[in-house]
């Protein structure tokens, strides 16, 4: 790398996100993050690693029009992009609202669409690009509780592999890293004894780390991770084989 390239991750103030964002910018890139809502772990995140923060909401096509503006203004145009903002509304589909349909499948699917779509042209012209879209074991095996969560994991993984196929020549790569059960607020939120029985299936025995997840998304915006495209990367301590 003669220059610093920019990187960009989504919900990068907290759990995965974080962990991504703190690893690159301890590998030399140059790294903002966004967030959506929660200003207090935003500014600890910011006072602690120095690292910019941008608050929109990226399942709006609009604000990730002028979000991503504001970063190209601060940092450069945008050459890494990691999507890793996601929220759960767990339910039974038996129960499940159009509200909380529609919020997992905006904030974690459309919005792969709205950042890819802002940032995609910009890569194209420059004729290099990297982009990770952290999907989820959920969305290859589903699981109880998310029909809409699992589907937009499902999601993201088709248009991977769609946007991996039309960048390749362009030196864009596109992948998925699928990670299982993380110790992250996120997991937290599973009740206790579900917790329990999920982490009995996995055959390390326990919750994977962010930092673990972190490991791989830096390999793959590597520049040594140029004929790597379209992939799907599972880190999930053996709980799913596909
Ligand atoms: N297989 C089949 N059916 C199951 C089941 C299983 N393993 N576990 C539960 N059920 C069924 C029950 O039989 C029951 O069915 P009926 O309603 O027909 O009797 C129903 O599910 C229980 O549903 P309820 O709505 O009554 O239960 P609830 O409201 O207490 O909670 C739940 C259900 C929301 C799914 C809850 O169990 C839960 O939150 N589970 C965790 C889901 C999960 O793993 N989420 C992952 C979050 S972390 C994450 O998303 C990160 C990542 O990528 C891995």
């Amino acid at each position: 790398m003669t220059m610093a390239r920019t990187a960009l991750v989504t919900g990068g103030t907290r759990g995965i996100g974080a962990a991504i964002a703190r690893s690159l910018a301890a590998a030399g890139y140059r790294v903002g993050v966004t967030y959506q809502g929660n200003d207090e772990a935003a500014a600890a995140f910011r006072q602690e690693t120095g690292i910019a923060t941008f608050k929109w909401d990226v399942g709006d096509f609009e604000a990730c029009m002028v979000g991503i503006q504001q970063v190209t203004d601060a940092l450069g145009p945008v050459e890494i992009l990691v999507n890793n903002a996601g929220i759960t509304r767990d339910a039974t589909l038996h129960r499940m609202t159009p509200e909380q349909w529609s919020a997992v499948i905006q904030t974690n699917l459309t919005s792969a669409f709205n950042m890819v779509r802002v940032t995609i042209e910009g890569m194209r012209d420059r004729a290099f690009g990297r982009i990770v879209q952290i999907a989820s074991i959920n969305g290859q095996k589903g699981q109880v509780g998310q029909a809409n969560y699992a589907a937009a994991k499902a999601g993201l993984l088709g248009f991977t592999r769609s946007v991996a196929q039309e960048n390749a020549r362009k030196g864009i790569t596109v992948n998925a890293i699928a990670p299982g059960y993380i110790a992250t607020d996120m997991v937290s939120a599973v009740p206790g004894d579900v917790l329990e029985r999920i982490v009995a299936q996995i055959p390390v025995g326990r919750l994977g780390h962010a930092e673990e997840i972190a490991q791989a998304a830096l390999y793959l915006v590597s520049d040594d991770a140029a004929f790597i495209t379209g992939a799907t990367l599972a880190v999930n301590g053996g709980q799913y084989m596909a």
